[in-house]
């Protein structure tokens, strides 16, 4: 690879993705990887700055990971953060003390902007802590350059050496000015360039694959979703008609998406198979209320499909998975414990008669990877679609589906979008939709009574999905929303907006 390189080395903290995330707004490329690479690979990658990520609460804690101090040898500048410095201070001869109580949050932090990580900033400002032990004794030669009421080190540095530490997160946005602590990090200490952009990674990445694949056959399972379909469109300009797409529609998608995603496709010059298959779905869901059963049978399902259909194209060379940065750090880069289980229908090697696997997007993140759509000219409402659960409108439809219930859901679901996109909110919330309670009630409508299906609108503002708050969408909006669908839409009499977050709630209902 032609760019510069940071190195963020994970020793267990939960804002490790975070930090990488960081690192590549500000324009430089970075990899995560365990905190105990060893020194001749790091050397080997060449990095022009490592990152040692926050971990668990000690380092006197058993079996908490430590660092090989060979790599403040290197000559490399390090930055360690939260567990990471503390790591660094022990390493070095420094002492590390538990303190009675834990600081935590929001912390007025003073700064010595002589040093080249505050430089430009103001002298105070709020940093986010979130730490029980402190560094006592300084290892030699290094200077405390930030301090809280709590805690005399909040940050230090040995500038001969290049290295640096702060005890709080800069990467969180509750540190006001992190960001351009980061960005000082890597420019004044790193010397970093900012080569890190997508045109380039476009380019990079086409020609790898082509010099992969060379006049070999690439089969990819398109769901529709932002990473298969960028995925597509970069293996499509890539190798055009060596890449065949199996896109299954199981019925399950919102209104028009199945059509929307064979418009881009279709005449692409790739080969693209479309297979309906709603009808299979549907009746193996037919009288399942079970929500895990429901997504069970529907990842079962998709895999005998795609099966059945790649079968037909006989043996390829590569299959492709539309594999994100984040599905490979969470798969085992360091030892923070994994939260999220769920599973999108897609990758199924051991189903397909394939040589290797190619993953062209699993170096990018999400935001990278929709930067990376646009650079391929694929069209904003693909790029833009907000996350879509694999098992699609089947748990959102609580309980047991029918087709008339789908129909139901699925127009309710395209007028309360449209709304969203009128009121120009679409950008600000990242997911939106209807669920079709399976619960009636009675109304009334012109003269008569009805006794129909409630809807429940939903709409939430995350940075990752794991936790949300409720959006506060605006009542006027609500209510346009509201009186369309009921207007509109058949079997509806009632709607609700959800107003719970994460936790305790979930975002789906089911
Ligand atoms: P929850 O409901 O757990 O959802 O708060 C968090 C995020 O994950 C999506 N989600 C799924 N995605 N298969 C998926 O691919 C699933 O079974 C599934 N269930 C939930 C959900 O839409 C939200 O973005």
């Amino acid at each position: 690879m032609k760019h510069q390189n940071v190195l963020v080395l994970d020793f267990g903290g939960q804002y490790n993705q975070l930090i990488a995330r960081r690192v590549r707004e500000c324009g430089v490329y970075c990899e995560v990887h365990p905190y105990n690479m060893p020194v001749g690979e790091i050397k080997k990658m060449n990095p022009i700055g490592i990152i040692f990520t926050g971990g668990p609460n000690s380092i006197y804690a058993e079996n908490s990971p430590s660092c090989d101090p060979r790599v403040f040898e290197l000559g490399i500048p390090v930055l360690g953060i939260c567990y990471g410095i503390q790591c660094m201070a022990h390493a070095l001869g420094g002492t590390v003390q538990s303190a009675r109580a834990r600081e935590y949050g929001k912390t007025n932090t003073v700064y010595n902007t002589d040093s080249a990580l505050f430089s430009g900033l103001p002298k105070e400002g709020v940093s986010w802590m979130s730490h029980t032990d402190y560094i006592e004794t300084l290892p030699a030669g290094f200077e405390a350059v930030a301090h809280t009421n709590e805690c005399p080190t909040a940050a230090m540095q040995h500038v001969e050496r290049m290295l640096y530490g702060v005890q709080f997160h800069p990467e969180v946005m509750h540190t006001k000015n992190g960001m351009q602590m980061l960005h000082n990090f890597l420019y004044k200490i790193c010397g970093a360039k900012g080569d890190w952009s997508m045109q380039d990674y476009k380019q990079t990445a086409i020609q790898d694959v082509r010099k992969t694949v060379g006049d070999g056959r690439v089969l990819l399972a398109l769901s529709g979703g932002v990473d298969s379909s960028v995925a597509a469109e970069l293996l499509s300009q890539a190798v055009g008609s060596q890449l065949t797409c199996i896109f299954v529609d199981h019925g399950l998608l919102r209104k028009n998406e199945g059509d929307e995603v064979e418009q881009v496709f279709a005449n692409s010059g790739i080969h693209f198979v479309r297979v309906d298959a709603k009808e299979r779905f549907l009746q193996r869901l037919r009288g399942v209320s079970d929500p895990e059963t429901k997504r069970k049978i529907i990842g079962e399902e998709f895999i005998r499909v795609f099966e059945e259909e790649a079968k037909k194209i006989g043996t390829v060379d590569f299959l492709a998975q539309g594999t994100i940065y984040p599905d490979v750090i969470e798969s085992g880069a360091g030892d923070a414990a994994v939260i999220k289980s769920h599973h999108n229908v897609g990758g199924l090697p051991d189903y397909v008669d394939f040589k290797e696997i190619i993953e062209p997007l699993r170096l990018l993140f999400k935001d990278e990877v929709r930067k990376l759509g646009e650079e391929l000219g694929l069209p904003d409402y693909l790029v833009w679609r907000q996350p879509f659960p694999g098992p699609g409108l089947a748990i959102r439809v609580i309980g047991d589906i029918t087709e008339e219930k789908l129909e139901t859901l699925q127009d309710a679901d395209a007028i309360f979008r449209e709304e969203i996109a009128n009121a120009k909110l679409d950008r600000d919330i990242h997911q939106y939709f209807a669920v079709l309670t399976s619960m009636r009630s009675v109304g009334v409508m012109g003269d008569g009574r009805t006794y129909d299906y409630t809807l429940a609108l939903r709409g939430v503002t995350t940075n990752d999905f794991m936790t949300a708050d409720w959006a506060k969408i605006p009542y006027e909006v609500l209510e346009k929303a509201s009186s369309r669908i009921v207007n509109e839409v058949k079997n509806i009499n009632r709607i609700v907006y959800d107003i719970t977050s994460k936790p305790p709630a979930t975002i789906e209902w089911e």
